[in-house]
């Protein structure tokens, strides 16, 4: 199997342009795909945005910035992905969605590259299923904002082959990230305990117990989290956090992934969090 040298991410949202800007200045060329032209602008103008602040805040030299720049390539056609070593997708939380892209990754690709994807909850067997190259699929899994968060979840199904996993393993270590890993099962690690408990805070604030701000500085400074739940959620965005519920609860039937009515009335409204400008809280002019 060749090194990883160029690496494709499918989706430019929250996620695909945090890891796309991570991997391009981790010094890997990284095709990134959108599914519209005026989508992917707003995704690059994202990866610019979380740059440019990085080098405002003396966190990045102006140099890395433009190297990182130049080495990312925006695209609207799959078959940019033709040359990738790793193909990593972030679309949204649907798995015919994803079936469907790993199907279409699986023609396009060369045939020494790794799949990944970055769900959350959703079975990547089931992905590495719609391929002919299952040994070569598996989940890694970063978390918001991807630039940031020091942590990387491999998720690694009971087909991923060992040389699949230590190329991966490498690559995440390469990105400066610590890794740990978890077997296929609905929400891995992280999720299995972080959904329940942003859902019972929904709940929380549904059935009055206290105001948004009191439910989320009890967390901030009694558990001394960095942020509260619902801030969380605003971040997560509610729409995802609703399809990462949905999609375990339809798995498991496990009532603590039942999602409560107050947060699937805010997704049918539009309030999808900061993403959008409305969630628990507003950011509109922010
Ligand atoms: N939001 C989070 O905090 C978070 C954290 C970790 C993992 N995830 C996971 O990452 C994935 C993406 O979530 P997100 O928050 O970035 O969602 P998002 O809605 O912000 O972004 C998804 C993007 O995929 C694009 N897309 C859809 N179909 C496409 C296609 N065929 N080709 C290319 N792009 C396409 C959409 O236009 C959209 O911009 C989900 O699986 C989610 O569960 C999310």
């Amino acid at each position: 199997m060749p090194a990883i040298q160029r690496v494709g991410v499918v989706g430019c949202g929250l996620m695909g342009s945090g890891i796309a800007e991570v991997c391009a200045r981790a010094g890997y060329t990284t095709v990134v795909r959108e599914a519209t032209g005026e989508l992917l602008q707003s995704g690059l103008a994202r990866i610019n945005g979380s740059m440019d602040k990085a080098v405002a805040r003396g966190k990045m030299p102006a140099e890395e910035r433009d190297g990182a720049r130049a080495r990312i390539i925006g695209t609207t056609d799959m078959h940019a992905f033709d040359e990738c070593d790793l193909i990593i997708e972030a679309v949204p939380e649907d798995l015919a969605m994803k079936r469907k892209i790993f199907a279409e990754l699986d023609g396009i690709a060369p045939p020494h590259a790794i799949l990944a994807s970055n769900t959350s909850s959703l079975p990547v067997t089931d992905m590495a299923g719609a391929t002919r190259r299952p040994t070569q699929v598996l989940g890694l899994h970063f978390m918001q904002p991807a630039p940031v968060m020091p942590l990387l979840e491999m998720v690694r199904t009971f087909l991923t082959s060992e040389q699949t996993f230590q190329a991966a393993r490498q690559f995440g270590q390469n990105l400066g990230k610590t890794i740990i890993v978890s077997k296929d099962t609905p929400g891995f690690i992280v999720n299995l305990l972080l959904i329940p408990f942003l859902l019972h805070a929904v709940e929380a604030l549904e059935h009055g117990v206290a105001t948004r701000e009191d439910i989320d500085t009890g967390v901030h400074l009694g558990l001394n989290h960095p942020m509260g739940p619902l801030t969380l959620l605003d971040f997560v965005g509610l729409d995802t956090a609703l399809m990462i519920a949905d999609a375990t609860f339809e798995e498991t039937k496990d009532v603590r992934f039942a999602a409560p009515p107050l947060l699937r009335r805010m997704v049918a409204a539009g309030y999808f969090g900061r993403k959008n400008g409305k969630g628990f809280y507003d950011y509109q002019g922010k």
